[in-house]
C-alpha cells in the first residue's frame, strides 16, 4: 500500500492507565498527533497492586472522553483516520474489553478497518515513535506484568530468548516496596530509598544467575526480603539499606542476564550490524538499571536506546504505532476478534511461567 499520509486511532486499556492516541506517518515520518493518558494509581494504591475488576470500571468511565480530547488535541477529524487500532491482549480480561469494544464501535461506524494490536508488539515498536532503527535488534521489556527478552527479527516476526519463570521485574519492585510500607507504584520508591542506602548491607540472592539462559526468577528475592523485613525493626535507615541492596541485586542479575540475552542473540541473528538493544516497559525508567546496563556498551559492543517515559510506560501512541504498521499491511481484524488475556508475542514460546528454566 502506497498511500503517503496515515493516520491512526490507538486505544490502549489493558492494565491500569487508559489511552488514547493519534499517530500519523508521512513520507516515512513518524509523528505523535496526540497521546492522552489517565493513569488510575489514586484508585489502586491503597491496595498495593491493581484491582481487576476496579480498572475495568475506572477505564470505561473515561474511556470516551479520553478519545474525545485526542482526536481535538490531534486536530483532526474522525473521517480522516485510517483505520482504529486497540489494545486487545495481552492483559486484564475487562479493561481489554473496553477498549476493544470502544474501538470495533468507532470501526463499524466510521466504516474504517479495525485492528487489533498485541500490547507487547506496541512496546517492542515504541522506539520508533522517537527514533529510526532497523529490524533486527533486540527487545528487553520490563514491566509490571513482563519481563522479556525478545529478537525482533521483523515486523510481525519475533522470537523470545528469555522470560521470567515467576514474577515480573516491576512486580518485585512493587511487592519488596510494600513489604518495606513504601509508596505504590513501588519502582520510583525503592529507587530513590535505594539512592540514599548501603547495598552492602543485605546479600539476596540472584535466582537463576549460573544458568546460562536468559530466564529470570524473582520470586525467591522477595521470600528473601521478607525473612529480613521480619527480623528486622523497619526504620528508615533499615528502609534505605534494604532498598539498595535488593536495588544492586536487581542491576546485577539484569547485567547478566543481558549478557546471556546477547549471546543468544548472537547465535541466532547472523547480522554484521551493529547490535541494538532497546530497553522498554516502566521499570526503565529505573536510572540505576540504566546506569548499569550502559557499562556492557563497550563491553559488548552494543547500543541501548531507551524510549522517553512518556513512550516507555502504558500508552495509546505505541498501539496507533503498531496500528499504522498493521494498517501499511493490510492486516486488519473482523469485528468478531476477541480479546486474549494471554498472547505472547512469539507464539511458539513455551509458557514457563511456574517451570524450571532448564535448557541452560
Ligand atoms: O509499563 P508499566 O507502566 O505498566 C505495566 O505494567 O504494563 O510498568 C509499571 C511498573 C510498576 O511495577 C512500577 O513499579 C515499575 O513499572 N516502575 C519502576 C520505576 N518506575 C516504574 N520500577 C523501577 N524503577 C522505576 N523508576
Ligand atoms: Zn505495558
Amino acid at each position: 500500500m502506497s498511500k503517503k499520509v496515515v493516520r491512526v486511532l490507538g486505544i490502549e486499556s489493558s492494565c491500569d492507565e487508559t489511552s488514547a492516541s493519534v499517530v500519523e506517518k508521512k513520507n516515512d515520518k513518524i509523528r505523535v498527533l496526540s497521546n492522552i493518558v489517565k493513569s488510575q494509581v489514586d484508585i489502586h494504591k491503597i491496595y498495593g497492586g491493581v484491582v481487576p475488576e476496579l480498572a475495568a470500571r475506572a477505564h470505561s468511565d473515561v474511556i470516551d472522553q479520553i478519545v474525545k480530547v485526542a482526536m481535538q488535541k490531534a486536530r483532526i477529524k474522525f473521517k480522516d483516520l485510517d483505520a482504529i487500532a486497540a489494545t486487545a491482549g495481552p492483559g486484564l480480561l475487562g479493561g481489554l474489553l473496553v477498549g476493544v469494544v470502544l474501538g470495533k464501535t468507532l470501526s463499524h461506524q466510521l466504516k474504517k478497518p479495525f485492528i487489533a494490536v498485541n500490547h507487547l508488539e506496541g512496546h517492542a515498536l515504541s522506539i520508533k515513535l522517537e527514533k529510526k532503527i532497523n529490524y533486527p535488534y533486540l527487545l528487553l521489556l520490563v514491566s509490571g506484568g513482563h519481563t522479556e527478552f525478545t529478537i525482533i527479527k521483523n515486523f510481525n516476526s519475533y522470537k523470545r530468548i528469555g522470560t521470567t519463570i515467576d514474577d515480573a521485574l516491576g512486580e518485585a519492585f512493587d511487592k519488596t516496596a510494600r513489604l518495606l510500607k513504601l509508596g505504590y507504584p513501588g519502582g520510583p520508591e525503592i529507587e530513590k530509598y535505594a539512592a540514599q542506602g548501603d547495598k552492602n548491607r543485605f546479600v539476596l540472592p540472584k535466582p537463576l544467575i549460573n544458568e546460562k539462559n536468559a530466564h529470570f526468577s524473582f520470586a525467591g528475592l522477595k521470600s528473601a526480603v521478607a525473612n529480613i523485613v521480619s527480623k528486622n525493626r523497619c526504620t528508615e535507615k533499615f528502609k534505605k539499606d534494604m532498598a539498595a541492596s535488593f536495588q544492586a541485586t536487581i542491576n546485577e542479575i539484569i547485567f547478566n542476564k543481558t549478557q546471556k540475552a546477547i549471546c543468544e542473540y548472537k547465535r541466532t541473528v547472523k547480522s554484521k550490524k551493529d547490535l541494538k538493544i532497546v530497553v522498554a516497559g516502566g521499570v526503565a525508567a529505573n536510572k540505576s538499571i540504566r546506569c548499569s546496563l550502559r557499562q556492557l556498551e563497550v563491553l559488548e559492543n552494543c547500543e541501548f536506546l531507551f524510549p522517553s517515559m512518556k513512550y516507555c510506560t502504558d500508552n495509546g501512541a505505541m498501539i496507533a504505532l503498531a496500528g499504522i504498521e498493521r494498517f501499511e499491511r493490510k492486516k486488519f481484524n473482523k469485528l468478531s476478534f476477541k480479546p486474549r488475556p494471554r498472547w505472547p508475542l512469539d507464539k511458539d514460546a513455551i509458557f514457563m511461567k511456574g517451570k524450571r528454566a532448564v535448557e541452560g
